[in-house]
């Protein structure tokens, strides 16, 4: 593909495009409290100064043993930081808060019935309960040092005790967001190897009870057709003493963890002490093609960076009540709902409900009730919120000290609203640039040192030193305002360590593009390319432009169009399917699918059409939900046979085909279109 050409299929060709924006400033109040005010810290991360500045993040950090060394890059791009170095996530998270802050809440669960009372759990209970888990865990699953173990439930705190429970062990969790499918989580419990599933009979949605632990059976079905066997599924219960799924369970295999794990009430786990590089978690992210990628996240590294993003860039002190709206299923819930806040002593808030529900005033009836005074969410939420009650936080008494973004770029007209009517123009904003990949923060403004400029994420966190170069590896002149592809020069400790179980992958999706020597143990060869184009203003902000691959981000999550295709193939009446990102005002971006049916089919009254958006709901999730569903006579093809996503794209978008004279067959083009516009 040529780099026009691959340029011209991007999403980010379709991203918004708007012009710099005037500067922001944080108050006085916010810069005299602020963890971070020392601007040497970008000279002391200087890339002269690189690997060793991290020690300052790993010092954070509660170790067993200290490491000897920073970086270890002879397995190069697999890197490894702070080797020789032992410590244990769910010591530094829980145990070592003790002796100061027992009783101080640590998680602080909100139930969506606004009639359930919020539930404050402390450090100590916290400590507790993840001792018990990790009891049972260990003496009912058999779960041990390097096991994987999936979890697949909704945004209740035996999400995060499960999680906490497992690192205790040594053990890898895998957490899949409670909103995928039992196939999903079926595939993804198949290639992490896990031979225990950890579920939740049912959680509210939108006023419902909804049934999850049907998705469990599927799951276990679909992993055991891929010839990996679950030996064993826990059942966490909504009601504690009361089982809320008509699904039964299975002998043998199923067993109420609610219930069980008061058989190991009063035990206690001495955490494992596990070398820095033993990995800590895989996170499944959407790739271009095939299959998810288990994202390997390691544990020293990861937990030094998170912990110093949280504290510095969140701005999380531990008197703060710190509220990230995001599901601890995706990467922004395991950093910055869970492992970072925790690090930090911090008081970090969990809620089940959706934000809409049963108004849009609720998320600020919540920030009112407890007190939150740092909140995150992504902008797909804001503008939802926006549109359906722009004037209910008016209503409320909160005040927010700070604000994040994360997960897609923010639109200046949504950014100003956040800023004026959410923030209520005392707050800070942090728009924070990053990926499943990464861990934690690439581009950030440091909220007391640089002032924020919507529309731009800002420039590279301290000790992460990003670099747009064009298609042929040619480096960008800094800040020429010329879009590109953004890559990091250097390795950082947050980043993933590998592709579970498939090291090519890793190296040729984030690597080799810009690698020159494959051989090399030299970082300096290995610049990490995350996939996103970008723009770099003079003042050295950068503005995220959006994918460059075939990857959708969907309310500010990455879904594979390959795997949206795969889920059209699934109705027996297609024969074709192309995927294509639409605008949309409230997802930034949401599916459109053209389908193509094999000869003697038709779709009458509109059925291929459902069944098609329910295959997607049924293989993927709801977050897959097409806006639209086109049945069209063919695809516009090259003549090599190629769809052009291109084409189609532009149709959906209402913009210019540009020229399709080339086309195998040209004569198409125009009849979609008039499918799609009238
Ligand atoms: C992709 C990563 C970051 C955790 C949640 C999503 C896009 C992320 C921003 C931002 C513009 C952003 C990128 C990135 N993205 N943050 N602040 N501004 N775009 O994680 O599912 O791994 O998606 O989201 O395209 O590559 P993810």
């Amino acid at each position: 593909m040529s780099a026009k050409e691959s340029m011209e299929v991007s999403e980010a060709q379709i991203a918004v495009h708007w012009q710099e924006e005037d500067y922001y400033h944080p108050s006085t109040e916010f810069i005299a409290q602020a963890n971070m005010t020392d601007a040497s810290i970008y000279d002391r991360f200087s890339l002269d100064n690189f690997p060793e500045c991290f020690k300052e993040y790993a010092d954070l950090l509660d170790w067993y043993e200290y490491w000897h060394t920073t970086l270890d890059t002879s397995d190069a791009p697999c890197f490894k930081w702070f080797v020789g170095g032992k410590l244990n996530a769910s010591y530094n998270c829980i145990d070592r808060h003790l002796a100061k802050n027992r009783n101080k809440t640590a998680l602080l669960y909100l139930p969506e019935p606004e009639d359930e009372a919020h539930q404050p759990i402390t450090y100590q209970e916290l400590w507790v309960r993840v001792n018990e888990t990790a009891a049972m865990l260990r003496d009912t699953c058999g779960v041990k040092q390097g096991d994987r173990v999936t979890i697949h439930m909704p945004m209740v705190p035996e999400l995060a005790v499960t999680m906490l429970a497992c690192a205790r062990l040594g053990a890898i969790h895998s957490v899949v967001f409670g909103g995928f499918s039992g196939k999903a989580c079926g595939e993804r419990i198949s290639d992490s190897g896990s031979k225990v599933l950890v579920t939740m009979d049912a959680y509210y949605r939108s006023g419902k009870l909804l049934e999850h632990k049907d998705k469990a059976d599927e799951a276990v079905q679909v992993a055991a057709d891929e010839g990996q066997e679950v030996e064993k599924v826990l059942v966490w219960q909504r009601y504690p003493g009361k089982y809320s799924a008509a699904t039964p369970l299975v002998e043998g295999r199923d067993y109420l963890a609610s219930d069980l794990v008061k058989e190991y009430a009063g035990q206690r786990v001495e955490p494992v002490r596990v070398p820095a590089e033993d990995p800590l978690f895989l996170m499944y992210t959407s790739g271009t093609t095939g299959r998810p990628k288990g994202c390997q996240h390691g544990t020293g590294g990861y937990l030094a960076y998170v912990t110093a993003t949280s504290k510095y860039v969140q701005d999380i002190h531990p008197e703060d009540v710190y509220w990230c709206m995001a599901d601890i299923g995706w990467i922004t819930g395991h950093s910055y709902i869970v492992y970072g806040p925790l690090s930090l002593g911090a008081t970090s808030v969990i809620f089940e409900g959706v934000p809409t529900y049963p108004d849009a005033g609720r998320p600020w009836r919540i920030a009112e009730r407890l007190g939150v005074n740092i909140f995150h969410t992504a902008p797909t939420t804001v503008r939802m919120l926006r549109k359906a009650g722009p004037d209910e936080p008016a209503k409320y008494t909160f005040h927010f000290k700070h604000m994040t973004t994360v997960g897609e770029p923010i639109e200046p007209e949504v950014w100003k609203w956040y800023y004026h009517v959410v923030g209520k123009g005392e707050a800070a904003i942090v728009d924070t640039w990053w990926q499943t990949e990464t861990g934690g923060f690439l581009c950030s403004t440091m909220p007391a040192l640089q002032p924020m400029k919507p529309g731009s994420a800002g420039p590279g966190m301290p000790g992460i030193h990003p670099v747009i170069f064009d298609e042929d590896g040619e480096e960008v002149a800094k800040g020429a305002g010329i879009a590109g592809n953004i890559c990091i020069r250097n390795p950082w400790p947050g980043q993933f360590q590998t592709i579970w179980g498939d090291r090519d992958r890793y190296v040729s999706t984030y690597y080799a593009k810009y690698n020159k020597n494959p051989k090399s143990t030299d970082w300096r060869d290995w610049p990490y390319f995350p996939g996103d184009a970008s723009v770099e203003a003079p003042d050295g902000y950068f503005r995220i432009l959006g994918r460059v691959d075939d990857v959708i981000n969907v309310a500010g999550h990455r879904l594979g169009t390959k795997e949206i295709e795969s889920a059209c193939l699934l109705v027996p009446e297609v024969a074709e399917a192309a995927v294509v990102p639409v605008a949309d005002e409230v997802k930034g971006k949401v599916p459109d699918i053209y389908v193509s049916l094999k000869p003697g089919y038709e779709s009458i009254g509109g059925e291929v059409e459902r069944k098609v958006s329910d295959a997607i709901s049924d293989s993927i999730g709801k977050i897959a939900k097409p806006k639209h569903v086109y049945v069209v006579t063919d695809m516009p093809k090259t003549r090599s046979g190629k769809i052009m996503r291109r084409v189609l794209s532009a149709i959906s978008n209402g913009k210019d085909v540009g020229d399709v004279t080339t086309l195998a067959n040209p004569d198409i083009v125009d009849e979609v279109r008039k499918l799609v516009q009238g």
